[in-house]
């Protein structure tokens, strides 16, 4: 979704703007801009396209110690110059970059056009907030701000400069990600951490309904009300490295490889010498927990397919029935949920907006909220009950695969401390399970390790458009999750079914060289995987099959198959995961394609 960046210091703004919109490109976008105030005239360059064509159309002398600057995913209007941001009121003076959406901007434009003759050059909802701005400007960009914003629905995130205030920036949030970077004679806004860490470590997190107002000295928060905030300054800890791709192609591939760290960093944090868990975030306790009679996961995508694996564990280890339902479904379905419900929303970002919808829904409903979150302080980590934060540090690459298996790791730490809090798992299999949940990041080495049998394997089938994935129990879970990460970034059209179901229907579609992906970690399972096998096998398919160390009755079936490191069928997911991220990876990048910013795709879904 769109990023935003602004810089108010003594130096030149516009390499600060760039840089951070480069650092923010992962969001996803399809055009970017700035608009920087030179000698009291606001100047504004937008394009179409990367970035790199807009550092085509700029003036190379261009300088300011003030500019903002957006890279746009389209909502309201198709990608183009026009639409992109900053936008501006007729006369220039006023110019605004947003992530968000205006509901109500058809209101406000028709007002604007037919009572104040206002003209507007875009498609776009943002549009209305420069002009909003400019009507109620009378030298006081944050007054102005406020007023304009009283007007407003929806979500925003928003950064306004004016060209009579040369030394200023206003900023302002709700419901989309805003955060402040401080650094020396220097102020910065943007939509995530990565954009800023180059410049400073020192961040302070907006909340809300939040007005920021920054000079080169001084950075003021406030309230809707006006009230001064104060705001502890929240110092990022991780490196800047994190968000570099330290000699990999890609920021994919490098969070690929980057699992064993983050399942380590997941695990450890949250165990003491005695093997406890000790969830710092999460407040549950065995009465609470008493009066729990169903969990709700919901999230969207790759989340929702760690909540899949969720389920089963938290159903598994603690007894509790639980449920688990895509956010966009759940929010208009009126869900059963009451005060006895644990609703788990899971998100990488922490800002995707059917989660957080849905959140709040729940929360109405007397639900008790817990999320498993990525990003420190966003908005679903914020407006939680209980926060297990998974420690994957910064994902940069648009397709999930680091969040993705540290979420499932906090989803086994989570449903083994519930289990043992209900009395639902005894001491003895919790003590076994944590055992070999500490030895999943060596193991996960020993997956990656065996990479290249997967990349011979992509050069083999990379032009294939008939991919299928299958599996029974978790491995059903992780195949859907399997082939949504090759749609995403391979734009193949593959599909993902329980293994059970392909007689139903789905069969009819094998014909010689379907590309089969069938998962067969699970030993309760596996005689009924190798029947599916033989099923499509005799129809003509190729089938790669993932299995434990120990299964190598399968090569007789499969035409290729990859071993991961024997472990528990419960805990095999963050194992069997991994081959077919790789898969997705090297089949993208075969195909030529943008495999950390794939097409239509964005990393913060902040829109409906
Ligand atoms: C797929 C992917 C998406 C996200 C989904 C939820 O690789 O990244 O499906 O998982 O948009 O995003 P978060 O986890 O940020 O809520």
């Amino acid at each position: 979704m769109c990023g935003i960046v602004g810089y108010v210091g003594t130096n030149n703004a516009v390499p600060y703007l760039l840089e951070g919109l480069s650092k923010l490109e992962y969001r996803g976008y399809d055009s970017a801009g700035i608009a920087v105030n030179v000698n009291q005239q606001l100047q504004i360059f937008k394009a179409k396209g990367r970035l790199k064509n807009l550092e085509t159309i700029l003036d190379t002398s261009l300088s300011s110690v003030v500019g903002i600057g957006h890279t746009r995913w389209a909502t309201h209007g198709a990608p183009s110059d026009v639409n992109a941001h900053p936008h501006a009121n007729e006369s220039q003076t006023i110019a605004v970059i947003h992530n968000g959406i205006i509901e109500n901007y058809m209101e406000i434009k028709e007002w604007l056009t037919h009572d104040k003759h206002v003209s507007f050059k875009s498609e776009t909802d943002s549009e209305v907030i420069a002009h909003l701005i400019d009507y109620y400007y009378e030298g006081d960009l944050l007054d102005a701000v406020y007023k304009a914003v009283d007007r407003m629905e929806g979500a925003y995130a928003i950064g306004v400069i004016a060209k009579d205030e040369p030394n200023r920036l206003v900023a302002v949030r709700k419901d989309s990600p805003l955060i402040v970077g401080l650094g020396e004679n220097e102020n910065f806004i943007a939509s995530d951490i990565p954009a800023l860490l180059k410049y400073t470590r020192n961040m302070l997190l907006i909340e809300n309904d939040e007005f920021v107002d920054l000079t080169k000295d001084e950075v003021k928060i406030y309230n809707s009300l006006k009230q001064p905030v104060k705001r502890d300054i929240y110092e990022v800890t991780w490196d800047i490295d994190s968000a570099e791709k330290e000699g990999f192609e890609h920021f994919t591939l490098k969070e690929i490889f980057e699992q064993p760290k983050g399942v380590k960093e997941t695990i450890l944090r949250r165990l003491n010498a005695k093997d406890e868990i000790v969830l710092e975030g999460v407040h549950l306790t065995k009465e609470i927990l008493e009066g729990i009679n169903k969990v709700y996961i919901v999230a969207c995508g790759t989340a929702y397919h760690a909540g899949l694996v969720g389920r089963r564990a938290i159903e598994q280890f603690a007894k509790i029935p639980v449920e688990c339902d895509v956010a966009s479904e759940f929010r208009y379905r009126d869900p059963f949920v009451d005060e006895h419900t644990l609703f788990i929303a899971v998100s990488q970002s922490g800002e995707t907006l059917d989660t957080l919808q849905s959140l709040r829904e729940a929360k109405r409903k007397g639900a008790r909220v817990l999320s498993i979150v990525n990003v420190v302080g966003s908005s679903v980590a914020r407006e939680s009950d209980d926060l297990l934060y998974t420690w994957a540090g910064p994902e940069i690459g648009v397709a999930s695969t680091k969040a993705y298996t540290t979420q499932l790791t906090a989803f086994y730490l989570l449903a083994l401390f519930m289990g043992q809090l209900n009395g639902k798992l005894s001491d003895a299999r919790y003590h076994e399970v944590i055992k070999e949940l500490k030895l999943m990041p060596e193991k996960i080495e020993r997956v990656l390790a065996k990479s290249p049998e997967i990349q011979k394997l992509a050069a083999s089938q990379f032009n294939n458009e008939k991919v299928f994935f299958m599996g029974r129990g978790i491995d059903c879970d992780l195949a859907y999750e399997g082939s949504l990460k090759l749609k995403e970034i391979s734009y193949i059209n593959s599909f993902a079914i329980a293994a059970g179901e392909l007689k139903h229907g789905t069969i009819a579609l094998i014909e010689d060289d379907t590309f089969i992906v069938a998962l067969a970690s699970q030993s309760n399972l596996y005689d009924k995987m190798v029947s599916n096998i033989k099923e499509v096998k005799a129809r003509g398919a190729h089938v790669f099959a993932i299995a434990k160390e120990g299964s190598e009755q399968l090569e007789k079936t499969a035409d290729e198959v990859f071993y991961v490191p024997n472990t528990m069928d419960e805990l095999v997911s963050i194992l069997a995961v991994i081959p077919t991220q790789l898969l997705a990876y090297y089949v993208s990048a075969l195909r030529g394609n943008d495999v950390d910013k794939p097409r239509n795709l964005a990393k913060s879904v902040t829109v409906e």
